[in-house]
């Protein structure tokens, strides 16, 4: 069984057009204009598979409809049309809501804003609290998850002492204290500086590795993208491509059609390669390109 099903879903964001704005009250609706406005849909008919264990990338470009995606992922948001299935769970069932929330934990892009304690224990251990758990299994809970991300040292801190990449990675601990199944992270090594954006990718690579924890990374930095299982490229709300990282970056117009970049290390491939040298297609390391140009 796979850990994500989605079978044909769409989502519509409401519309608020009666509403003012401001002053939240209704407006008074305009007799003569009856006819609905056609809205389009955030996402459209995206059927796909995810395994337990998978590392995911999604890409495409703003808009796409990456995040109206991800926040299906923990029912934060619910399909307008379709179903979509999170470790054999529909989303839909109301009471199944928080067992699907404990399963799959979200960190977002801004770091300053997933913050809630004023030390970094306090932080971690939120989410348990609200479960209600004795607070010597909290405590346990909490240094083991500070040290899966490499924060135990930091237990104590104020949060607002720390760079960027340490508080995504305290914020990865809040979920990991909550024993998930999944991590989404929907860009949130975009606010990070390069140093901060290794250290979140690595410690969430570690833990999918080592803890066979599934992750889906949002990202912009097509370089993310070249250590995944499999890559899903999303192009106005519709799942465009999909693939292993050499069978997306080797279709170089598909991912221009996409209004991607392909990652450095094969723009320079492709480079080379119009320069009439014979490099494959479906480089995507330094060591295979090594290998390529040796073989001239
Ligand atoms: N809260 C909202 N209300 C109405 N429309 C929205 C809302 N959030 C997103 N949309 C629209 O839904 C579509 C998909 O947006 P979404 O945020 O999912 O894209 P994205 O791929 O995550 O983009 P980005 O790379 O900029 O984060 C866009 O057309 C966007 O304008
Ligand atoms: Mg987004």
């Amino acid at each position: 069984m796979s850990f994500i099903k989605a079978e044909k879903i769409k989502y519509r964001y409401p519309v608020m057009e009666d509403v003012d704005a401001f002053s939240g009250e209704e407006k008074e609706k305009d007799k003569q204009q009856e006819e609905p406005k056609p809205e389009e849909d955030a996402i459209k008919d995206i059927s796909l598979e995810i395994q337990a264990g998978q590392f995911i990338c999604i890409l495409g470009m703003n808009g796409s409809g990456k995040s109206t995606f991800a926040k299906h992922l923990n029912a934060l948001l619910l399909p307008t049309e379709g179903t979509l299935w999170v470790d054999g769970i529909d989303t839909n069932e109301d009471e199944q809501v928080w067992d699907i929330r404990k399963s799959v934990g979200m960190v977002f892009q801004n770091p300053d804003n997933q913050i809630i304690g004023s030390v970094v224990d306090e932080d971690v251990a939120f989410g348990l609290e609200n479960l209600g758990i004795p607070s010597e299994q909290i405590q346990e809970s909490v240094s083991r998850s500070l040290e899966e991300v490499g924060m135990k040292d930091f237990a104590k801190y104020s949060p607002n002492k720390l760079s960027g990449g340490q508080k995504q990675r305290v914020a990865v601990a809040g979920i990991l204290a909550m024993e998930p199944k999944c991590i989404v992270l929907d860009e949130s090594t975009a606010m990070l500086d390069p140093r901060g954006r290794d250290e979140v990718m690595d410690t969430v690579l570690r833990l999918n590795k080592e803890k066979g924890i599934t992750v889906i990374a949002i990202t912009h930095y097509m370089e993310e993208a070249l250590d995944a299982d499999y890559i899903f490229v999303m192009k106005k709300g519709e799942l465009f491509m999909q693939g292993t990282p050499k069978e997306i970056f080797s279709q170089d117009e598909k991912i221009e059609e996409a209004g991607l970049t392909l990652p450095q290390l094969c723009q320079l491939a492709k480079a080379l390669r119009e320069k009439g040298m014979n490099i494959p297609k479906d480089v995507i390391t330094a060591d295979e390109l090594r290998e390529a140009i040796k073989n001239q």
